[in-house]
């Protein structure tokens, strides 16, 4: 884990001032690992039945009898020959002759579990998305629009699919990278939009609650499992694309997908779920 070799050194000196250091400096300066200590901490007293591991199933896990029907329907989902659309853009040749594919190690295998990601010489977060549109780019292809599901988000279907299994590993080790994931942290528990919530409302505070017909599921694990088909597979929808609608539903006004704070809210979002096994292209009623 990120900065635990830190953590021995601190342990000599009197915890009392540690303490006193922590109070003062508030929230802003808490250690990332601390913050998502506290929150997974919360959610494992609310719901001590529930392993980690869990989590990926989102709302399902507090629901047995529809996450079976989930598992039946994950067995052949009705949304497949979009996945294979996304394949068979993933490994189409450019001009150049090189693929999508050819731009990450192993094809692409496991790619998707190391982003977001801090790139230390753009001070920036960047997005596996992001990271895909670099290699078009490289190849002289346009890149494609990030809030287009019929391109980047069917693409995304299959590319995050080679995660499957992987366990997502989100770092901040620097503290630039600190820097963004505290932007993207304070953003989340930020109340915005005519209902006045914020992000941590729902699915921290109100996790595992009803709201009008659905369960609310709880942050940590939501980053593992996208892109989903909702409306019974026929909705595609990136992770972006789902914060979008978030804030459409409160009422806020959403900033764009790929803009800074949207990638240092996915950056935060995904740290909380870090460790988490991945499982893409999941069906959502
Ligand atoms: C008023 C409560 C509420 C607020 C505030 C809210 N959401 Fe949601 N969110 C929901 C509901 C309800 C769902 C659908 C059920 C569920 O949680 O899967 C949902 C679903 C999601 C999902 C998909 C979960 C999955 O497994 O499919 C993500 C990601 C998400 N919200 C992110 C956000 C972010 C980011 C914000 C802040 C901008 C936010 N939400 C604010 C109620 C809320």
């Amino acid at each position: 884990m990120p900065a635990a070799s830190t953590k021995p050194s601190r342990g000599r000196r009197n915890p009392a001032i540690w303490l006193i250091a922590l109070v003062f400096c508030g929230p802003a300066q808490a250690e990332p690992e601390l913050v998502r200590a506290k929150v997974i901490d919360f959610f494992q007293r609310a719901f001590p039945e529930h392993k980690l591991d869990d989590y990926t199933y989102g709302a399902l896990m507090f629901r047995p009898e529809a996450r079976k029907q989930f598992d039946d329907i994950m067995e052949f989902p009705p949304f497949l020959t979009t996945i294979e659309r996304g394949k068979q853009m993933w490994e189409r040749p450019f001009s150049n002759g090189k693929r999508l594919a050819d731009c990450f190690d192993n094809g692409g295998r496991n790619a998707a579990a190391a982003f977001p990601r801090h790139d230390r010489q753009r001070n920036q977060v960047i997005t596996f998305e992001m990271a895909v549109n670099d290699c078009l780019r490289q190849s002289q292809q346009p890149p494609l629009a990030l809030d287009d599901m019929n391109t980047m988000g069917v693409l995304m279907s299959y590319a995050r699919t080679l995660s499957d299994g992987a366990r997502l590993d989100v770092r901040a080790q620097t503290p630039e990278a600190r820097a963004k994931l505290e932007a993207g942290r304070a953003d989340y528990y930020q109340r915005r939009g005519q209902m006045n919530l914020a992000c941590a409302n729902c699915h921290i505070d109100l996790a595992g609650r009803f709201m009008r017909d659905e369960i609310i599921s709880p942050v940590v694990g939501q980053a593992t499992h996208f892109p989903v088909f909702r409306r019974g597979g026929e909705q595609l929808l990136t992770l972006q694309a789902y914060f979008r609608r978030c804030f459409t539903q409160i009422r806020a006004t959403p900033p764009a997908l790929g803009s800074e704070k949207m990638n240092n809210l996915e950056y935060f979002h995904a740290y909380l779920s870090s460790g988490l096994p991945m499982r893409a292209s999941v069906y959502r009623k």
